[in-house]
């Protein structure tokens, strides 16, 4: 596994294997009051530029859990909101901690922090990706689904972090992925090139229920990202239709399931009745967050 955790394509299937195995083992330690203080005395700074509920909460209590400690570093706070460069901050915070999770905007942001630091970085969330939430999200579908071959992933809605995270996590789990999505509101190009060297088990349409036929998970987030508040109005209109509910449910197979990062939006992206269907799912889903953010920090900061 690579020194840091910056997207999804930094991960092979061996790595995303290693990660949930370890993650599983982890949620039946906790379940069974093992205690495993695997990063005893390390501490994470956690740097947020955006807002955050689960990416916080699950860090910063899965750091007390390992036996470590985790610093909530708002960038209103921080000297970088004020224009210190990321270099510096870098470079100073390595001298600290032993780890950084950070929640920004520009994904280039992340790399400078890794380039210039020396310890490892954990990206919790920027425009392009959001891969701590996809390994919570593989862990899902295993659980659910014991295995990942021959399975079909669906994502109806915004070509955003998310549709890029899972597309390039669910092809390299070993998944099929099918994306419906607007014109205009297409997965990153990077992304796009890298599931050509998938053929056939990927594929982009416009169609929601064409992208849910047969799938054994469906995804949906939310139409208007953080970031985007002033385009929300625009982005209502532009994702009409792009909303999981019985009828793209019906396409997919009889016992598919459904995943939903969250915050959800009931009535835009996902139905109320179809959340509260699959509320199981979803909120084991939020709970997986915990676990396997966890075991990529072992496997990122754990001293050999
Ligand atoms: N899914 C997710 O990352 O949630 P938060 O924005 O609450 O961290
Ligand atoms: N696409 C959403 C995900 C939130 C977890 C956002 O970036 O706001």
């Amino acid at each position: 596994m690579e020194k840091h955790l910056l997207k999804m394509a930094d991960l092979t299937q061996q790595d995303i294997t290693d990660i949930l195995n370890l993650a599983d083992q982890l949620k039946y330690d906790r379940q069974h009051g093992i205690p495993h203080r695997l990063l005893e005395g390390q501490t994470l700074g956690m740097i947020f530029q955006k807002s955050s509920t689960r990416t916080r909460v699950s860090f910063e209590t899965g750091m007390y859990q390992l036996g470590g400690n985790a610093l909530f570093l708002s960038s209103r706070d921080l000297q970088i909101g004020r224009g210190e460069p990321v270099e510096d901050t870098a470079r100073v915070l390595s001298r600290y901690l032993d780890g950084i999770m950070i929640r920004t905007f520009e994904q280039a942001e992340v790399e400078s922090l890794a380039q210039y630091g020396t310890i490892p970085i954990i990206n919790g969330l920027t425009d392009y990706c959001h891969p701590c939430q996809v390994l919570a999200d593989l862990m899902t579908i295993r659980e659910y689904k014991g295995q990942f071959d021959g399975l079909k992933m669906a994502y109806i809605g915004d070509g955003n972090n998310m549709a890029n995270s899972l597309i390039v996590g669910g092809l390299t789990a070993g998944m099929s992925v099918s994306v419906a999505c607007p014109d205009d509101y297409r997965p990153h190009a990077d992304v796009l090139e890298f599931a050509k060297a998938y053929g056939d088990k990927f594929t982009l349409t416009t169609s929601p229920e064409k992208a849910a036929e047969n799938a054994d998970a469906v995804f949906t987030d939310v139409w208007a990202s953080m970031g985007q508040e002033g385009e929300a109005e625009k982005r209502r209109i532009a994702f009409k239709g792009y909303q999981v509910n019985d009828s793209v449910m019906a396409a997919a197979k009889p016992d598919a399931m459904v995943q939903h990062c969250l915050p959800a939006h009931r009535g835009e992206e996902i139905t109320a009745e179809v959340f509260e269907a699959h509320a199981n799912e979803i909120f084991d889903e939020a709970e997986n967050r915990l676990h396997a953010q966890k075991a990529v920090m072992v496997k990122l900061m754990q001293k050999k």
